[in-house]
């Protein structure tokens, strides 16, 4: 049977019994899977008439009857059975999504990089004096440098061509004390290294100059694994349910690196096979997976890695394209769910060495959040769900162009979108503004619960009245209509997104609830709030405010970070003490966990509230 998915014009054949997700992974047509195929989050709409099975009890549940007779399906669902043309619609296509790469520079760390060159000349052994190159070697670097040094085999290959063909002149680059690469003359072009972030949306690539501390190019990707589960849990599960799932996960997100290592070689004029160290960061579940370790000890109680620690490898362990012995290393996680993205941030903020106490957040649809001083720190992840990341909302999107990021409403009501294209959707930051402006427009109340157009018209309301409709037994209030969207459908927030919103907020604030009562304080004694990730630089801080995302601190500065995970694995590129801090770190951070403590629902349910 043959599929061919429009408008991309890309066709090939299929076996029996697969669906159009599964046709589509296949010949590389990205389509929007949040739930990784199991049919509830609605995203994966495609049109056809024909060739398809009849439509599930899934379909029929989230396809509108409009939707079913103009031929929509969901493509996890429709299994192919002949020949049949897919058309994928704009609102399924996986976009460009903007990732955040800038953040704090690395500028609070001292260069000490733990890759270096050193020039050597070295004396020719005589006939008198019938040295072997590496102990001559050895005694010339003695000489100069005291301390031992070991070499890998490829380099001890490479160094009786080295010492003689410019008369013992040779250049070492060293990992560490590990000579990885010798040298004929004063040796490479550069000496380069590359930290990477990443992330279960997006992975973002540096490429450093390890003698000047330069940046020399910067590259992001979206992590192809998203096309196997928008979230965490989706890729463990998957990785438990398919044969070789933990395997197509790595080789997705290790191919994605090489892209990101090409891509910022390239823009940088520089040689890949120049690149001798490399450092990582991700939360727990990218760290294993990155690794080919099994993740699925994370998906149930206790929710424990399989491995946690700092772990220095090789390029050539895991098929990285660059120099082969160039060392990798990949930051600590400090506990299942609070992974070394966080110890990036806290490496970055230099958390540890605050005098007074600051919280770090990093919002996805994981809430990641440390707080605390020098003094102590405690830390703990909450699931806000994916409202903040857009996803499972009715009109929710990514951050990507067209996504509506920032809402007002004065007399009437006003969005802006990324890439200031026609709206296709609402994404997390654009949800937190609307709902915030809602809240103070008095078109929801302190529950949450949408008031009826009656409600506003009594209140001299009549303009946002008409916005307020009433569909299947839910309020809905219409943001776009369908003439000014770029879907060809008026994009709305109902009742239940809103609920979906008081979810997420409603865990963040617990969460921040329950850091300030182990710490024994109160808002008024947090000095500092830095906002971490895409979602934390958008967000407006007065909407994240008037919603009640988190409390008010009256005496802290809100500082938007950006990504300071990748910041921290920067920093550790850059200086051996930055690592060494990071290696510190789990061992400096209490690790709470939210679900084993009985005042955690208590919280929860009252931060539900506006
Ligand atoms: S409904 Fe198809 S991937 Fe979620």
């Amino acid at each position: 049977m043959k599929i061919r998915f429009e408008p991309f014009g890309v066709s090939g054949q299929v076996k029996q019994n697969t669906t159009v997700l599964q046709a589509a992974i296949e010949f590389g047509v990205k389509i929007e899977s949040f739930c990784a195929g199991r049919g509830t989050c609605g995203k994966c709409k495609v049109i056809a008439s024909e060739g398809l099975s009849a439509p599930t009890v899934m379909e029929l549940k989230k396809l509108t009857e409009e939707e079913l007779r103009k031929g929509y399906r969901l493509a996890c669902q429709a299994v192919i059975t002949s020949d049949v043309v897919v058309t994928v619609p704009e609102e399924s296509r996986i976009a460009q999504i903007n990732i955040l790469a800038e953040g704090m520079a690395q500028g609070s760390v001292q260069m000490e990089p733990w890759v270096r060159r050193h020039i050597l000349r070295v004396p020719a052994a005589t006939l008198q004096n019938q040295v072997a190159d590496l102990q001559n070697v050895m005694r010339t670097w003695n000489e100069h440098h005291g301390g031992e040094l070991k070499f890998t085999l490829s380099a001890l290959r490479q160094l009786p061509f080295a010492l003689r063909e410019r008369d013992g002149h040779i250049a070492l680059v060293l990992a560490d004390d590990q000579v990885v690469h010798i040298e004929a003359g004063d040796g490479p072009e550069h000496i380069l290294g590359i930290a990477f972030d990443i992330g279960t949306t997006t992975v973002v690539g540096y490429l450093m100059d390890l003698e000047s501390g330069e940046r020399l190019a910067v590259s992001s990707l979206l992590n192809p694994q998203t096309r196997y589960g928008a979230d965490v849990v989706s890729r463990i599960l998957f990785s438990i349910e398919n044969e070789s799932g933990l395997q197509i996960l790595q080789h997705e997100i290790l191919e994605a690196l090489n892209k990101i290592i090409a891509n910022t070689t390239h823009a940088a004029g520089v040689a890949p096979e120049n690149i001798y160290g490399m450092t990582v960061v991700g939360n727990t579940t990218m760290y294993h997976l990155f690794l080919g370790i099994s993740p699925a000890a994370l998906g149930r109680m206790p929710y424990v890695p399989a491995v946690s620690a700092t772990l220095c490898l090789t390029a050539k362990d895991l098929g990285i394209a660059i120099h082969p012995e160039a060392h990798i290393w990949v930051l600590p996680n400090i506990a299942g769910w609070v992974g070394a993205d966080t110890v990036g941030v806290i490496l970055a903020t230099d958390l540890p060495n605050h005098e007074d106490t600051a919280l770090a957040i990093d919002i996805g649809t994981n809430g990641e959040m440390v707080m605390g001083s020098r003094r102590r720190l405690v830390a703990c992840s909450t699931a806000a769900g994916p409202a903040f990341e857009g996803a499972h909302l009715s009109c929710g999107m990514r951050a990507a162009e067209g996504a509506i990021d920032a809402v007002s409403i004065d007399g009437d009501v006003r969005w802006h979108t990324i890439g200031e294209s026609a709206p296709k959707g609402i994404c997390g930051s654009g949800l937190v503004d609307l709902v915030a402006e809602m809240l103070r427009a008095g078109i929801i109340d302190a529950r949450g619960a949408m008031q009826d157009g009656q409600a506003l018209r009594a209140n001299g309301q009549g303009h946002l009245a008409e916005r307020i409709l009433q569909n299947g037994g839910q309020r809905e209030f219409l943001l776009v209509s369908s003439t000014e969207s770029a879907i060809g459908r008026p994009i709305k927030v109902t009742q239940r997104d809103v609920r979906e919103l008081q979810l997420a907020k409603g865990a963040i604030r617990a969460g921040v609830q329950i850091l300030m009562k182990e710490l024994g304080i109160g808002p008024e004694e947090v000095r500092r709030v830095y906002l971490a990730g895409a979602f934390g630089n958008y967000i407006r801080p007065e909407s994240a405010l008037t919603i009640g995302l988190m409390p008010r601190f009256p005496n802290a500065k809100i500082v938007p970070v950006g990504n300071a995970a990748g910041a921290g694995a920067r920093m550790a590129l850059l200086s051996i003490s930055a690592r060494e801090r990071a290696a510190r770190i789990p061992d400096q951070v209490e690790y709470l966990e939210l679900s084993g403590r009985p005042d955690f629902q208590e919280e929860f349910a009252e931060a539900m509230l506006f």
